[in-house]
């Protein structure tokens, strides 16, 4: 278990994490290959302006996906004993779809967009972090995993409908998919829940983030309907994107009042006027890994726990999930919690759950002074 440092160029630096939920890992080479690297570091040097705070719309992004995607389970353990299965899409078939948009643009055969190449390189490598120009997101860290663990454990305690929340750098938006799947398989409710999905990258949102939310829609007993008027796509672990299915599921949205809202770019320049206001419960997982990039991201996370704008909320939650140390980087807890108290004086952090034995790795409380 480690974190490394490859230096690409002298302005260019990519970061290798080698953990990670462990089926990825069998799909997607890991290994250091200079060459196909330094092809990444081309593509994806000419981009390396910070992306700025951008709103990706629900039904652009719906109808820029293929007529079927495939998936696999995530097995999530929960806190009392048992286990949850959400749907990730496959990255294969994220590859799948970004070559077939390419061969449909003859123009994007000749010169794919910088950003389609730069998808296309970090799809087969998805642990290779390039600062500020892809920051992991295409796969599944397993600190997500522990924060649904929490919030499972917490769930009794803490109604997740009527409330509005933020996943920031969401990548699969694991936590999200678990709020949704709850709200889903509940009884519609009169409150409206308001779901707001943030990453570094749009094509992350794009290809991976609003797909799960489609799949975890499609699982759950708010489809259930759906599913049975539907014809079946031929294998069990694929789902046809008709727009039946489209109408049905921004249906069930409309009868169980959810709001979903998906915001791209750096966390410097999210606008929380444009997202209107602040946010009952602001989760976050592995983000906290560059010491550089800590302002930013705990400003971002207080401001939306208590902005002085349109909708100011009575209380709120806020989780980091995070392991103690990224090696090599410096980031992690004791940076993170320097961070807080320093910058935002009276700021406290309280570890609300701990894994001790192997790598260590905590869901952290902030709350904001
Ligand atoms: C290692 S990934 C973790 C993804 C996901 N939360 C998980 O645990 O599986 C880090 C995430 O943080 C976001 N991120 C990192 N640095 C960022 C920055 N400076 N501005 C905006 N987002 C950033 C990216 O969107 C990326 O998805």
């Amino acid at each position: 278990m480690s974190f490394d440092l490859i230096t690409c160029s002298s302005q260019l630096k990519m970061f290798k994490f080698n953990f990670d939920v462990e089926d990825d890992t069998e799909h997607y080479s890991t290994a250091v290959n200079h060459t196909t690297q330094n092809q990444g570091h081309a593509s994806v040097e000419a981009a390396v302006v910070p992306d700025v705070f951008t709103e990706l719309f629900l039904a652009d992004a719906l109808n820029s996906l293929p007529s079927k995607i495939s998936y696999s389970p995530v097995t999530i353990p929960l806190a009392n004993g048992g286990e949850l299965s959400l749907p990730r899409r496959d990255l294969f078939d994220a590859r799948f779809q970004l070559i077939s948009q390419n061969v449909d643009d003859p123009d994007a055969l000749e010169q794919p967009s910088v950003n389609a190449r730069s998808a296309l390189h970090f799809l087969d490598t998805p642990s290779d972090l390039v600062p500020l120009v892809y920051e992991g997101g295409l796969k599944t860290w397993e600190c997500s995993l522990d924060l649904v663990s929490y919030l499972d454990g917490i769930k009794s305690q803490f109604d997740f409908s009527g409330k509005r929340v933020l996943e920031i750098g969401c990548g699969t938006s694991i936590p999200s998919l678990y709020i949704l799947h709850r709200i889903f398989s509940s009884p519609p409710s009169q409150n409206q829940t308001h779901i707001h999905l943030q990453d570094y990258n749009a094509s992350v949102l794009e290809l991976v983030t609003i797909p799960n939310i489609i799949l975890t829609w499609y699982l759950s007993e708010a489809a259930e309907t759906y599913r049975k008027s539907e014809e079946r796509a031929d294998s069990p672990l694929e789902l046809n994107i008709s727009e039946s299915l489209k109408d049905a599921f921004h249906q069930s949205l409309v009868t169980y009042g959810v709001d979903l809202r998906f915001f791209s770019g750096s966390w410097d320049t999210f606008d929380l006027q444009k997202s209107c206001g602040s946010y009952n419960l602001v989760l976050t997982s592995e983000t906290i890994y560059r010491m550089e990039s800590l302002p930013s991201l705990t400003a971002l996370m207080r401001g939306a726990c208590n902005a002085e704008v349109s909708q100011a909320v009575d209380d709120y939650l806020c989780l980091v999930a995070a392991k103690v140390l990224y090696f090599g980087v410096g980031g992690g807890v004791t940076e993170f919690v320097r961070c807080v108290r320093d910058l935002y004086k009276g700021g406290t952090v309280e570890t609300v759950w701990e894994k001790t034995q192997g790598v260590e790795r905590r869901v952290m409380s902030v709350r904001w002074n």
